[in-house]
Formats: structure tokens, C-alpha cells, sequence
């Protein structure tokens, strides 16, 4: 949850945009190129197989990307992200509709989409017999650098993601954690203008995820597009520019993390410590009908839709004389996320 005081509560959506350490993207190389990073328009993917019921994993997705943001696809298991990375990625054909990555289509002109990417999969894929410094080496001279550039960018991603103390060491000997941010660290060699991470932070400890997270974020300021699915909702807070949520192959939710997160019910929680909880104390709060009401001790827990719910529901606590202390919170990403997937589960 972001903390907002009863202050900023008036024009809340302004003030947590504030709140956020948005950096100002430099040398914006890639992103001076006009038009949009991605455009997708009315995808859908069913998977066919014999003797067995079709599945409808993506059922007409459109969405557009802008060049230099970061994008994130989220959703719970299964809506049909990594069918959809796959599709953005050529690796995998549209049963219908269309999607075009830096102007050229993924149907018609998959080796021009290509050329202009870098893939992270959901699965891990390093090679387990080379050392570190030899599968980021391996990575750079498929994508044809030269020796040269190959050790100058072995050197500023080892720095970057924090590699340098791992560089000799076999794939088969680190960590899952580890083997992960080789594979995040291999992408960011070679400079494309689009990065595709299929939960690329899946399996990392804090540590280890803060490190990848920082290194994302830099890459970013470049001015490279970043598509990213995350289950980690609070990271996509931190690091996306624009989400899109998925569920059940549609996207049910789009814009800024803000957006998402006002066109949802705008909750607010109110915590109030009280001296004691009296019976006029609950039924003061009770008839003013909030959405729910968590009573721990003397702390109650008040959620609410709007700012002046939760200012009729102070005053009201004020009243009584047993407030100590309070504190409005408003919903994280993750809150609404729950929110939206279980009302459009049942509405499906
Ligand atoms: N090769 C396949 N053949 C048949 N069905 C598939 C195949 N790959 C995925 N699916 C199905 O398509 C749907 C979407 O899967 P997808 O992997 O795109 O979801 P996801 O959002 O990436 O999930 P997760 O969060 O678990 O990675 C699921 O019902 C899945 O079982
Ligand atoms: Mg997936």
C-alpha cells in the first residue's frame, strides 16, 4: 500500500503520481524513432491440438505500446501472457488478428520483427556446461557482435547486473536465483530496441531482484521498449510506465498504474487506533456503510470507495473522543488486481 495523508487524500491521483520516482529518460536513442513499439490488433490464439478440446488462450487482444516505456502484462495463471510474448515474439503464429512490432508484422515479416528484439522465455535457457562469461560471450556473437564489443558489453552488463564475482562459474553451478539474472543480464548484450521478460524476476530472492529490477530500470532510461509480465504486482508498480491486466485471454484493465488503479473501485483504507472500541463508536461507523470493517484490538480497519466516506467516517470516530491515532492508505496495485480479476472471473 502507498500512504497518503488526509491532505493529499483530496487530489489523491495527483499526489501518488508525485510520489513515484519516475527518472527522466535519456539519450533516447531507440524512442526518437516515430510510431509505436507495438500494435495489436484483435489477436487470438487457440491452441489445437488432436483429440484434444481446442483452448482459447488469447481472445482478441488490442493494445498498443509506445516506444521507450515500460509495459507490463499482468494476470493470474494461465490468462495467456506468455502465449501472447510468444505471438509478439515470432515464436509462435496468430490463429487471427494482427501484431506489429516496430512497424513490421510478426506474420508477414517475422525477420524484420527479429532484428529489432531480445527475448527473455518463461523457461530458463542457459547453457549449463559454459561459464557465465561464456554464455553472455556465446549470446553476443550469434547476434554478431564483434570481439571487441562482445568483451565491452560483457563488461558493462556483468557491472550492470552484478556478475562479475560469477563470471567464471559454470551455468550448472548457480543458483536458480542466479541462472536467472544471466539469462535477464545475456538480453541487455546486444542493443535492441525492444526487450521482451517473461516473469524474468520468477525464482530470484530479494536481493537478487532489486539488483535485476535496478538494471531494468537503467536499461529503460536508454530509451528501450521493455515488455515485462510479472506476477509480482509490487513490481510492476515500480518499474512499469503502462500495464495491461489479463485474464482469460482479455485484457480487462489498461493505461497507467494510477489509471488501473482509479477505473477499479478506488478504495481507501482507514486504520484508527483507538483508545477503546465502543458500541456508538461501531454503529457510527457501520451506518455510514463501508465496504468492510476489521476490528483487531483497539485498531479498526476501515475500507472505503471515496475521500469523503472516509472523512464522514473520521469525523464521525472524532466524535466519540476515542480516536488516538489514524492513518488512510489507499489500495496497491495488487488490491485492485484481485479486485478486477475476481469480479470479471464471475462476470465470465
Ligand atoms: N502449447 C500449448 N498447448 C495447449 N494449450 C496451451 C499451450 N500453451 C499454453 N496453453 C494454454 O493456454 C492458456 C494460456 O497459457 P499461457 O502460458 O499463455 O498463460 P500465462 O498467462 O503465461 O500463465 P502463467 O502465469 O502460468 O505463466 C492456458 O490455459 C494454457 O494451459
Ligand atoms: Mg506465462
Amino acid at each position: 500500500m502507498q500512504n497518503v495523508t488526509s491532505v493529499e487524500m483530496e487530489n489523491g491521483k495527483e499526489i501518488l503520481r508525485l510520489m513515484r520516482t519516475d527518472h527522466p529518460k535519456q539519450a533516447l536513442d531507440f524512442s526518437l524513432m516515430s510510431g509505436a513499439a507495438i500494435e495489436v490488433h484483435d489477436l487470438v490464439k487457440t491452441y489445437q491440438k488432436r483429440h484434444h478440446k481446442p483452448v482459447k488462450a488469447v481472445r482478441g487482444l488490442s493494445f498498443t505500446v509506445r516506444r521507450g516505456e515500460i509495459f507490463g502484462l499482468l494476470g493470474p495463471n494461465g490468462a495467456g501472457k506468455t502465449t501472447t510474448i510468444k505471438i509478439l515474439t515470432t515464436l509462435l503464429a496468430p490463429t487471427s488478428g494482427s501484431a506489429r512490432v516496430f512497424g513490421q508484422d510478426v506474420v508477414a515479416d517475422p525477420l524484420g520483427v527479429r532484428k529489432n528484439i531480445c527475448v527473455v522465455i518463461q523457461e530458463n535457457a542457459i547453457e549449463l556446461y559454459l561459464s557465465v562469461c561464456n554464455n553472455l560471450r556465446t549470446f553476443g556473437r550469434f547476434h554478431g557482435l564483434t570481439g571487441r564489443q562482445i568483451d565491452g558489453q560483457i563488461d558493462r552488463v556483468s557491472d550492470l547486473f552484478g556478475l562479475r564475482e560469477y563470471l567464471n562459474e559454470k551455468g550448472m553451478d548457480l543458483s536458480g536465483g542466479l541462472k536467472r539474472r544471466v539469462q535477464v543480464a545475456k538480453t541487455f548484450m546486444v542493443e535492441k530496441p525492444i526487450v521482451f521478460l517473461d516473469e524474468a524476476t520468477t525464482g530470484m530472492d530479494a536481493f537478487n531482484k532489486r539488483r535485476t529490477i535496478d538494471a531494468i530500470k537503467e536499461e529503460s532510461r536508454k530509451g528501450r521498449t521493455i515488455v515485462l509480465t510479472t506476477h509480482v504486482l509490487d513490481e510492476a508498480e515500480e518499474l512499469c510506465d503502462s500495464v495491461a491486466i489479463m485474464n482469460h485471454g482479455r485484457i480487462i484493465a489498461r493505461g497507467s498504474v494510477e489509471d488501473v488503479k482509479s477505473m477499479s473501485l478506488r478504495l481507501l483504507y482507514l486504520t484508527l487506533s483507538l483508545a477503546a472500541v465502543s458500541d456508538d463508536l461501531l454503529r457510527a461507523i457501520h451506518i455510514r456503510n463501508p465496504i468492510a470493517v476489521d476490528i483487531k484490538d483497539t485498531t479498526i480497519e476501515v475500507t472505503v470507495r471515496e475521500a469523503t466516506e472516509a472523512l464522514d467516517v473520521l469525523a464521525a470516530v472524532r466524535q466519540t473522543g476515542l480516536l488516538r491515532h489514524f492513518e488512510i492508505t489507499s489500495a496497491s496495485l495488487e488490491d485492485v488486481f484481485l479486485q478486477l480479476v475476481d469480479t470479471k472471473e464471475s462476470a465470465s
